[in-house]
């Protein structure tokens, strides 16, 4: 019989403050009502002090205190991110450091709002391999300093936070039963930070432009979300042969409201099927799953047997489907 990789402990963290959209209307020409209808979202936590990879480190521990699992026998850490504290090192060699997992190897996936899922399939591989393999995988981000606060087309998405996931191998039938991984480079433009990489490093030309920010085209983006969402969500449930009512639990990536409402009506799944948090948090881009598997994990929401659902899509483009038995 095969390994299967299973979730054996979840974490998350998120920065002490909280920044609601009555404090956004006296930054910039918007309003809780416009935010609250197009978004869902209500509220966001904005790290002041707090950096991604303390944040990273905090999710870690919770989850590895579930789990039961030692740091030091961890073996490998992988922390889907776009916000990383600074090039060299990596966020995950800091968790490592971090939590004396001298074992550990550790790297960082740039898969965007993607990225938990994405480090979720690698992993899943590395189980596949050696059953008893311990592995962290992070989705963690500090998006607020890519933020341009003054423009409202943005600002008013995005917020701070990290969850962690600990997997393992085991023979019995439940676990990880598929994961399926897209992009496609040509539509990059359309969700984007330009600036500040090597491409274009720092000068006054560049901040002038904004490009230090995430600049999106949110209609655009909108579209193609909805569209790769849905097959990637198809996919995943023909892959295993489910139909969509059969899921037990969806775990989208919090992007938009809208865009949760018209998975559920698509994929036919009943409202308490869908996992929901953005009003809590915003976007947290890789950070947005693992917080929200987490939390449901935290309230008893997840029961041995149950069909878990996970689909993801961001800036890339990316997008990633994890099918589960609990
Ligand atoms: O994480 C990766 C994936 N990301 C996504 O999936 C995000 C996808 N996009 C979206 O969620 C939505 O496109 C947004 C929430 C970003 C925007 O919603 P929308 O319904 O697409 O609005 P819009 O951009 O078409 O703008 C409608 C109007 C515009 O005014 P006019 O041109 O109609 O006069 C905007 O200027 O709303 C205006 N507007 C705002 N008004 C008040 C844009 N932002 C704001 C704001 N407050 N914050």
């Amino acid at each position: 019989m095969g390994v299967n990789s299973i979730i054996i402990g979840t974490g998350s963290a998120v920065p002490e403050k909280v920044l609601t959209n009555a404090e956004l209307e006296e930054m910039v020409d918007t309003s809780d009502e416009w935010i609250t209808t197009r978004t869902g979202i209500k509220a966001r936590h904005i790290a002041t002090k707090e950096t991604n990879s303390q944040l990273a480190s905090e999710a870690a521990r919770r989850a590895l205190k579930m789990a039961g699992v030692n740091p030091q026998d961890l073996d490998l850490i992988i922390v889907g991110t776009l916000t990383p504290d600074m090039p060299m090192p990596s966020v995950a060699c800091l968790v490592q450091k971090e939590l004396k997992a001298r074992k550990a190897g550790a790297f960082d996936l740039s898969a965007t709002c993607s990225g938990f899922l994405y480090g979720l399939a690698v992993a899943d591989k590395f189980v596949k391999c050696n059953r008893r393999a311990k592995i962290l995988v992070i989705g963690s981000e500090v998006l607020s300093r890519r933020t341009n606060w003054n423009d409202r087309t943005t600002c008013i998405l995005f917020g701070d936070g990290a969850g962690a996931a600990v997997l393992t191998g085991t023979r019995e039938d439940r676990g990880i039963l598929s994961t399926h991984l897209h992009a496609d480079g040509s539509l990059w433009e359309l969700l984007t930070i330009r600036g500040l990489g090597t491409a274009h490093p720092v000068n006054q030309e560049i901040l002038d432009k904004g490009w230090q920010y995430i600049q999106m085209q949110g209609r655009d983006v909108f579209k193609h979300a909805v569209r790769a969402l849905e097959s990637v969500a198809w996919e995943a449930l023909n892959a295993n042969g489910w139909t969509g009512d059969e899921v037990d639990l969806l775990f989208s990536h919090q992007a938009n409201m809208r865009i949760l409402d018209f998975l559920r009506e698509r994929l036919g799944l009943e409202q308490e099927k869908v996992f929901i948090n953005i009003h809590k948090y915003g976007n947290t881009s890789a950070a947005s799953i693992p917080i929200a598997l987490d939390e449901a994990n935290r309230a008893g929401r997840l029961e041995p047997g149950m069909k878990i659902l996970m689909v993801a899509f961001g800036g890339g483009f990316t997008w990633a489907s994890a099918a589960m038995r609990w």
